[in-house]
């Protein structure tokens, strides 16, 4: 028997999306290319059939058609990046690119003359290649101290126009590609830097709270500063001790190391006796540890795709081996389960509530919201009806599920305030291009790339205007 569920008022019901992925390089200038601009440009075989990010979705030129359509749709609310790399053109002197900040604004004033809100976070992955090449990227202390410089410019021209700031999306991602898996540039293994990373963007996003806290936008009743992060919900094989302190110490390393920091203003006390245990301890001052402490956001944006089942490790790793924190546990794939059949990711809705009532719980019932969920596809043009729309009944039902569990832990308490899909439009992914799309609207790579609404969106559309959810 279908149930309905009534979505509060004031329910933040948007899509997100980031500056690099959708914008294409059109006008970007020599010496303007983000870390991932450079691994792209090195390793052609991640592109799809030629497709990347030197178009991605053409946002750059396409922003007010888009914006038409999300206006259509119904959003609240579009999360985007600013792109770092592309926003200064001398990131140490904190010069901006006039021509990229009035496209900005434009983009930014469009989605507000169609009462859609603008959510708009520093870095998604946006780390200049300049910076990486010079400072060792986030292994510098400087580093912190240019984003902060990049912050204040980028609050400077927008923070009139948008109340919700996030400093970054996903700040653990970049270093564990690059340092503990070495698929990236530079390609190196190297926990102890891996850590420091970490500690530097936890450092930064304090500062910037700092800033933040200390401009006229934070006097509006409306304004937020805050971060948004990829918890990987983690679930013990068993309950016994051995599994359960996997689960643990994976917990810790994977995401209290940025939850404590930002919410807590601490870092674990088990964390950072490991840390020294392994001789990874992040090299702090106290003078920045006490602005940690001072400094903690206002809202969190949690990014929740698929469940991590861990269980005790199988091997014991030799003590002369460089540590990694799988020194601690194995994953596996639980007997069974339900799968995303077109990209390979457990489907289990109750990530979103067992993390929301973690909010709740453990931390303060900090104001929290999905940032990012969604499903992707690879090939999805196989799924076009005969009036050439994409048929997208999976992501339907995949959005349906993921949003009950969102509104029943609002039910229980838990202070969420939203549900953001990932993404508005198909996009480029960092790991392949346009391989697996996400778009609640179709790019069609082969036509131009013409937009043309998936039936998910019209059913997203229903349940904007309804306030109603069937399940
Ligand atoms: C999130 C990121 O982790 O996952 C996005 O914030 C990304 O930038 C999304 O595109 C989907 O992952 P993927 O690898 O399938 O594109």
């Amino acid at each position: 028997m279908t149930q309905q569920i009534r979505i509060p008022d004031r329910f933040i019901l948007g899509a997100a999306a980031s500056a690099w992925q959708t914008e294409g390089w059109s006008g970007k200038k020599e010496g303007q290319d983000s870390y991932l601009d450079v691994w792209y440009k090195q390793n052609r075989h991640v592109w799809h059939n030629g497709y990347g990010p030197a178009v991605a979705t053409d946002f750059y030129h396409r922003y007010q058609e888009d914006i038409g359509y999300m206006k259509d749709i119904g959003l609240t609310h579009y999360r985007t990046s600013i792109n770092w790399s592309r926003f200064l053109i001398d990131y140490e002197e904190g010069i901006v690119d006039e021509t990229y900040a009035a496209y900005m604004e434009s983009m930014i004033d469009e989605l507000l003359s169609q009462g859609i809100k603008p959510m708009i976070c520093l870095e998604h992955y946006e780390v200049p290649a300049y910076l990486l090449e010079k400072y060792d990227g986030w292994s510098s202390r400087d580093v912190v101290n240019l984003f902060v410089l990049y912050a204040q410019r980028a609050l400077e021209r927008f923070g009139e126009k948008v109340d919700l700031w996030f400093t970054f999306n996903e700040p653990i991602v970049p270093q564990t590609r690059i340092y503990l898996d070495a698929i990236r540039y530079p390609y190196e293994q190297n926990t102890k830097k891996w850590m420091q990373w970490n500690y530097h963007k936890s450092l930064a996003t304090a500062k910037v709270v700092a800033l933040f806290r200390s401009l006229p936008i934070n006097k509006r009743d409306n304004s937020r500063i805050g971060i948004i992060l990829n918890p990987e919900v983690t679930y013990p094989r068993s309950s016994a001790p051995h599994d359960k302190q996997a689960a643990e110490i994976y917990d810790l390393f994977y995401n209290r190391v940025f939850l404590d920091p930002s919410i807590r203003g601490t870092y674990p006390e088990e964390l950072v006796r490991l840390l020294k245990k392994h001789n990874i301890m992040f090299e702090a001052a106290d003078a920045d540890l006490a602005v940690i402490k001072e400094h903690t956001v206002d809202i969190v944006g949690l990014n929740l795709y698929y469940p991590h089942r861990v269980k005790a490790p199988a091997y014991q790793w030799h003590t002369d081996t460089p540590f990694h924190p799988a020194f601690y546990y194995d994953k596996f794939d639980l007997p069974g389960r339900k799968m995303n059949p077109y990209r390979g990711w457990e489907i289990y809705p109750s990530i979103i509530y067992d993390m929301g009532m973690r909010m709740k719980e453990e931390y303060g019932n900090m104001p929290w919201f999905v940032a990012e969920s969604g499903m992707g596809v690879e090939n999805e043009q196989r799924f076009r009806g005969g009036d050439g729309r994409i048929e997208d009944d999976y992501r339907i039902a995949f959005i349906r599920e993921h949003l009950a569990e969102t509104l029943r832990v609002t039910q229980e308490g838990s202070n969420c305030l939203g549900y953001m899909l990932w993404a508005f439009t198909d996009n480029v992914s960092p790991m392949n291009a346009f391989k697996n799309r996400y778009g609640l609207v179709e790019i069609d790579l082969e036509k131009d790339r013409n937009r043309r609404l998936k039936k998910s969106a019209y059913w997203y559309q229903q349940v904007i205007q309804s306030k109603l959810l069937n399940i």
